[in-house]
């Protein structure tokens, strides 16, 4: 095993709870094999339920850099892996013009394909340099000639640019994949990767969360705030409350000194946990005041 990984299931709890995320054990275990196998991890799960966050997470207290590649609609290669720079070439090529040092051709074509002017993009920035965390977010936004490509970086941990060769990774970085399924990610991707579907957390772990990323609010109203969402998610609305949005709810509850859930508040900041006007006219009024009602028999 490579220096500085935890040593077992429990201490990759351990680690990832130091950096203030909660994880059960089925997570836990996911992510201690795909460090110590060297495998990419492939988070996929409903928005904020905390797949970005573990990579975050990993990267602070391994401690290594974190790399992170946004993926969106017409990501290509030149944003996401390396990019010649044309201007700095074509200065190269006049200035030794202008020097009378320029020589045939070939060799000229030489020197203007040199690493100096290649500018890095993530992931050719993950495989040289310090060790990394590799974040490759939300894969499902880019499109499918993309992982064709990204297959050969999960494979080898290695980028090949025609014009210079292959460029291999000094250390492998520690990949995280993260997917909110808006559509489904390759096989070829899958199978190089060890899979977890992270859930939304239950009542007794949201608590958790709740205590560690937002630690002034009372008690009680943390209880309640949790009992809440964990009944609305059961509900049907377009868009479900993520953990992000707990966290924003109870702080800002706790912002207007609320002690506990009383309906008239709750109406007044559904706005923080639903982000939809259909969702919120569903929920405000009668439907919520029952739901508050729920909570408080739950906790
Ligand atoms: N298990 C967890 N432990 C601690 N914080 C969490 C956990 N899950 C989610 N969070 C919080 O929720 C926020 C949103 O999570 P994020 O990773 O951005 O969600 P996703 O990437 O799945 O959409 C994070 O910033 C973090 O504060
Ligand atoms: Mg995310």
């Amino acid at each position: 095993m490579s220096a500085g990984l935890p040593e077992s299931v429990e201490a990759t709890q351990r680690l990832l709870a130091a950096g203030g995320y909660v994880a059960d054990r089925a997570l836990a275990t996911t992510v201690h094999l795909s460090l110590v196998m060297g495998r990419p991890l492939f988070l996929e799960g409903e928005p904020g339920t905390g797949k970005t966050e573990i990579a975050k997470v990993l990267a602070a207290q391994l401690p290594r850099r974190l790399v992170r590649l946004q993926c969106y609609d017409g990501l290509d290669l030149s944003a996401a892996a390396y990019e010649w720079n044309h201007a700095q070439q074509l200065m190269a090529i006049r200035l030794a013009e202008a020097s009378g040092s320029a020589q045939d051709r070939a060799s000229l074509e030489r020197g203007i394909y040199d690493r100096r002017f290649l500018q890095e993009r993530p992931l050719l920035q993950a495989l040289t340099g310090d060790p990394a965390v590799l974040l490759i977010d939300e894969l499902d936004r880019a499109d499918e000639p993309f992982e064709a490509f990204l297959l050969e970086i999960l494979a080898d941990f290695q980028v090949t640019v025609p014009e210079l060769g292959t460029i291999r990774a000094v250390t492998p970085p520690v990949v995280v994949i993260t997917s909110n399924r808006t559509r489904e990610v390759h096989d070829a991707i899958r199978r190089r990767c060890l899979y977890h579907w992270v859930d939304y957390p239950d009542a007794a772990r949201e608590r958790a969360i709740l205590k560690i990323r937002a630690p002034g609010v009372p008690e009680r109203l943390s209880a309640e705030v949790v009992a809440f969402v964990q009944k609305l998610r059961s509900g049907d609305f377009f868009k479900l409350p993520g953990v992000a949005e707990t966290i924003d709810w109870a702080a800002a509850l706790a912002a207007l000194d609320a002690q506990e859930l009383e309906p008239a508040t709750v109406d007044e900041t559904l706005g923080v946990l639903l982000k939809y006007q259909d969702d919120i006219a569903k929920l405000r009024g009668a439907e919520a005041a029952k739901l508050v009602a729920e909570a408080k028999a739950a906790t």
